[in-house]
């Protein structure tokens, strides 16, 4: 088990990475001494003993547990909002008791911003089971649900207690949603460290087979890039920003390519591939090659971008952050991400050309 510490100014707590931790819910999650009952909020397509498992081990706690399922992006809404809200109110749920968010992103995002908001905040805890939840959305307090306008527009900054990353629940991850965690590995390396990206790339069999070790590796060190950009920035007012690599260009793809055409990682692979581009557009180091040998290592496309320059500019523009102007995060070396302003037209153009 390889344990990471959050210390940022709105909350301290632990993220575990290791093999066969959910058996051992009870004694990781930490139980508030104020609470009574425990809400698990659990994916649907989860394993039924998985489940099964985590909920008999909060149940020795000796606590009252409820349980509840959800899953898929678009349960990130004010409807099952309401709904998770209106059942915790039902069964009697008060502001000491504890929320447990068990599955990805969605189920993360969506049940944070409940405990964020039920009672005007109760403590919780997030079980990431994708690659994405383990080693970004499960880390930094983040939580919200997206509009009919756009994705995760409302939400809250709520830290959970703790983390608990187990890596044997990756087994069962369908094929794309493990790629997408991918791409958001390579953007942590990639803005972090040169000698991380060798790492994964030499790795690579090993991690596309899935080999627990390999990925226990491999998620704890993505993680803790993650963790130091929150720790420094838990707020995002700088830098950790960095992490939205590849995003601006990611999410405007996906929004205009109509969901479920390109999966996130693959619009981030795409997003990054652009971004390399845009560097060498505005003089810094030619780190192109890199980017296609590391995404093109882990089965990430480095072009596909279908729509003409003009939607997509229009669809930047309008991206949440959007500040004065289009921004962008740009490497001006692998392991040296800057975030520029005030980028000409035709340099964007020019680089979002080279991936269509
Ligand atoms: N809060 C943040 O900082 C942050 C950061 C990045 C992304 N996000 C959000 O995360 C979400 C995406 O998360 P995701 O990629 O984890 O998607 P997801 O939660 O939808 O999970 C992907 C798919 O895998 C299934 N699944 C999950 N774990 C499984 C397992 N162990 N075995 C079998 N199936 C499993 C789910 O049912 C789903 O169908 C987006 O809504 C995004 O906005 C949030
Ligand atoms: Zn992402």
């Amino acid at each position: 088990v390889r344990t990471l510490r959050v210390e940022a100014s709105n909350g301290s707590y632990d993220v575990h990475v290791g093999r066969g931790l959910l058996e051992r819910a009870r004694e990781l999650v930490p139980v508030p001494e104020s609470a009574e009952n425990v809400a698990l909020f659990a994916d649907e397509n989860l394993d039924t003993a998985l489940v099964g498992g985590v909920l008999a081990s909060l149940r020795d706690t000796g606590l009252r547990v409820e349980f509840m399922q959800t899953t898929g992006e678009s349960a990130k809404s004010v409807r099952c909002a309401e709904e998770m809200w209106e059942w915790l109110a039902d069964k009697g749920f008060h502001r000491g008791d504890l929320a447990v968010a068990l599955g990805g992103g969605v189920v993360g995002d969506l049940g944070g911003f409940v405990a964020a908001t039920f009672n005007r905040g109760m403590p919780w805890v997030v079980l990431p089971t994708t690659v994405l939840a383990m080693v970004d959305s499960s880390i930094g307090g983040k939580t919200g649900i997206n509009l009919p306008q756009g994705k995760n527009l409302v939400g809250a900054f709520h830290q959970p207690r703790a983390v608990v990353a187990d890596i044997d629940v990756l087994e069962t991850l369908p094929e794309p949603a493990f790629r997408t965690g991918l791409a958001e590995t390579l953007k942590h390396a990639l803005i972090s460290s040169a000698d991380f990206l060798r790492r994964l790339l030499d790795e690579r069999a090993d991690i596309g087979a899935r080999e627990p070790d390999t990925l226990e590796a491999m998620v704890a060190d993505s993680a803790a890039v993650k963790v130091g950009l929150v720790n420094r920035d838990p707020f995002e007012r700088g830098e950790r920003a960095f992490l939205n690599y590849g995003h601006t260009l990611a999410h405007a793809l996906e929004s205009t390519g109509g969901y479920g055409v390109l999966s996130h990682g693959e619009a981030v692979a795409i997003g990054m591939m652009f971004a390399a581009y845009l560097a060498v557009e505005l003089g810094y180091a030619d780190r192109t090659k890199e980017h296609r040998e590391a995404l093109e290592a882990f089965g990430l496309p480095v072009t596909g971008a279908r729509h003409d320059f003009e939607t997509v500019a229009l669809a930047m523009r309008t991206d949440k952050k959007y500040d004065k102007g289009m921004r962008f995060v740009v490497l001006e070396d692998i392991g040296r991400p800057a975030v520029v302003r005030d980028v000409p037209d035709d340099a964007v153009e020019r680089a979002y050309e080279a991936v269509r």
